[in-house]
């Protein structure tokens, strides 16, 4: 979470920077801030979106420059205030600071700064680490900015990605980077340092990302990568991928629903170059080398957070019966720190859309250093945990803007599906049982499409019950993950408190939850369980529920059974989340929107959760 920007170059900074905050402002948007060289600092900052500070830098002037910093805040220490928004100041040096993750020993810092007479003004953990900066800066003595901001990160714990100027140095800037991302856009006698690409494509698609413990001091003249022992390195210059309009709206009226209706599309790009119909086989470039190691694994295990841990789980039954490998899904910030058992043979499977998310990269580690072998399933190209794996595959979904991840959950269920056929085919799977399920899943997108096309009813059909507080949603089988994920997708964005679970587990407890009218969504495609799932809608009925039945095309008995029923194709079971899960996002969707909340900024969330 968070949106760090910093430019040093020949152009005015303020523009840049607000263009900058805004394409990050997706990472989250708690408050807003900058600070800007112009013959000592001049710095600005207010609460709620980038929108609100750049009106109130208009109004105040002044904010000529062309060395800057700024920050789109989520708030982790400290309440959503101006006084805790970023940039931090000292109050010695002349210094400014902005900041993505968490300072552990932040506590017993202040006490120290404290007890030399530092005053702080926040209560966050990023100001200490500003006053650290101001504290030990001593160009008298060598510690110019650079060697400073070193020295500092050498006395604190935890994640940080941080841009940091000073008044006694106006022509430099200094970032550096551990377990928060950062990456340094090189332009012409300019730099765009951001934390993500989407920041700096519109000026250079030359860039490369910090790794952890690095720290690059930046002038116009050129720059200087480091570790935080001061060792110099030399930095990977990349070609950034990323196309200005795959983040740009598009003429929809919010990137949640740009990304829902791009499904097919993001699928197709998906499936390109990886589905040989004629050989029957997937063919995934990034796991050829380890094929051999994969085909024999003993265990699975796949480790996510959130959306991502729901594709999981589908992948984990998808392993398990397609491929016949003992797979298991496990909370990334469960599997870290329950001191797992990792044997010979065991493949950890990180999945993940943007890549950053700090308790998968985490459970990553945990994996890599107890000898499992380590893939990526993941999104953004060049993200952290994508270099940190031994081997994995890219969604090639594009660039997901919504806070609630739609194209990629189903970018990450297709990919585990190829997964799963690459290895079922070296295993136990007949080349005529692959090649079916491939031409099945070829079939997906224009499939995608034909559910998009009743946007409207399940617009109507969702109208009608967004007064109510409460929802369930119910699944079996490949279904069960797909309803959690349903009940995700409606309560991060629209607010309205929703369960998903098996349709079995109702009984045991949640089914006395049903009063007159509540909404339980069903997943009752034309599966294995069909007939237990009507089961359980019948006694959903017989207390009063109203039932919104997913189901497949052609089925009449659904209709006696449910209030509402959303249609999907035909299609084969382990496929079907693909399709069923479309008029989930749908439903989530309209729902906020006629709720009148922020689809793509909900409350409290951000995009990408790079804290712990
Ligand atoms: C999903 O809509 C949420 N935005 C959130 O649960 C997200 O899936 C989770 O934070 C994991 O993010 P990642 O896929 O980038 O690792
Ligand atoms: N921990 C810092 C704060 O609460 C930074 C949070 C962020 O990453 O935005 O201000």
């Amino acid at each position: 979470m968070c949106g760090i920007v910093a430019y040093i170059g020949t152009k005015p900074a303020r523009p840049l920077l607000i263009e900058g905050l805004k394409r990050l402002e997706y990472r989250g948007y708690d408050s807003a801030g900058l600070a800007i060289m112009n013959g000592g600092l001049h710095c600005a900052r207010a609460v709620g979106r980038v929108s609100v500070l750049e009106n109130k830098v208009d109004q105040l002037g002044g904010f000529d420059g062309s060395l800057g910093i700024a920050h789109t805040r989520w708030a982790t220490h400290g309440s959503v205030t101006e006084a805790n928004a970023h940039p931090h100041r000292d109050d010695k040096s002349g210094i400014a600071i902005v900041h993505n993750g968490i300072i552990e020993n932040y506590a017993s810092v202040r006490t120290l700064l404290t007890e030399k007479g530092h005053r702080f003004t926040s209560e966050t953990d990023t100001e200490v680490l500003a006053m650290l900066i101001g504290e030990l800066y001593d160009p008298a003595n060598g510690f110019d900015l650079e060697r400073t901001v070193q020295s500092a990160l050498r006395e604190v714990t935890g994640a940080y990605a941080i841009a940091v100027v000073c008044e006694h140095e106006p022509d430099t800037l200094v970032v550096a980077r551990k377990g928060s991302p950062l990456m340094v856009g090189i332009g012409s006698g300019e730099y765009i340092v951001a934390s993500d690409p989407s920041a700096i494509v519109a000026h250079t698609t030359q860039a490369f990302p910090l790794d952890d413990y690095n720290v690059v001091k930046l002038s116009r003249d050129g720059f200087r990568t480091s570790t935080v022992d001061n060792l110099p390195i030399t930095p990977k210059v990349t070609q950034l991928e990323l196309e200005l309009e795959e983040i740009e709206l598009g003429g929809y009226e919010h990137y949640m629903r740009k990304e829902i209706f791009e499904q097919p599309n993001a699928l197709r790009n998906c499936f390109r170059g990886r589905l040989d119909h004629k050989e029957g086989k997937v063919v995934l470039g990034g796991l050829q080398a380890y094929a051999p190691q994969l085909v024999r694994s003993r265990r699975i295990i796949l480790t996510a957070q959130g959306t991502a841990l729901h594709a999981a789980m589908i992948g984990e039954y998808l392993l398990e019966e397609l491929a016949k490998i003992p797979s298991e899904v496990e909370y990334a910030s469960e599997f870290r720190y329950r001191n797992p058992i990792i044997e010979d043979g065991t493949v950890v499977v990180a999945v993940s859309q943007s890549g950053e998310t700090a308790d998968t990269l985490a459970a990553l580690h945990e994996a890599k250093d107890r000898g499992a072998l380590a893939l990526g399933v993941i999104n953004a190209v060049g993200s952290t945990i994508s270099r940190e794996t031994h081997a994995g595959v890219y969604l090639r979904v594009g660039p997901e803007i919504g806070v609630a991840s739609t194209k990629a959950f189903t970018g990450q269920v297709a990919v585990l599906t190829m997964m799963t056929l690459f290895l079922a085919r070296r295993r136990f799977m007949s080349t005529e049982a692959s090649a079916r399920l491939m031409i099945e899943l070829d079939a997906i997108p224009e499939k995608m499409d034909r559910v998009l096309e009743q946007d409207a009813f399940i617009k109507s059909v969702t109208e009608k019950y967004i007064h109510r507080e409460n929802w369930l949603f119910l699944g079996r089988g490949y279904n069960y993950p797909t309803a959690m994920e349903g009940a995700l997708k409606l309560k991060e964005i629209s607010y309205i408190h929703a369960e998903g679970m098996p349709a079995a587990e109702m009984k045991h407890g949640p089914i006395a939850l049903i009063d007159e009218g509540m909404p339980v969504v069903f997943i009752a495609n034309k599966g294995p369980q069909y007939d237990k799932v009507m089961s359980n809608i019948e006694e959903v009925r017989s207390r009063g529920g109203h039932v919104i039945a997913v189901a497949t095309e052609g089925d009449q008995a659904i209709k006696h059974v449910a209030e509402d029923v959303l249609y999907v194709p035909e299609v084969a079971d382990p496929l079907s989340p693909l399709l069923t899960v479309v008029p989930l996002q749908l439903m989530a969707y309209h729902a906020a929107v006629l709720r009148g909340h922020d689809v793509d900024k909900p409350r409290n969330l951000a995009k990408s959760v790079t804290v712990e």
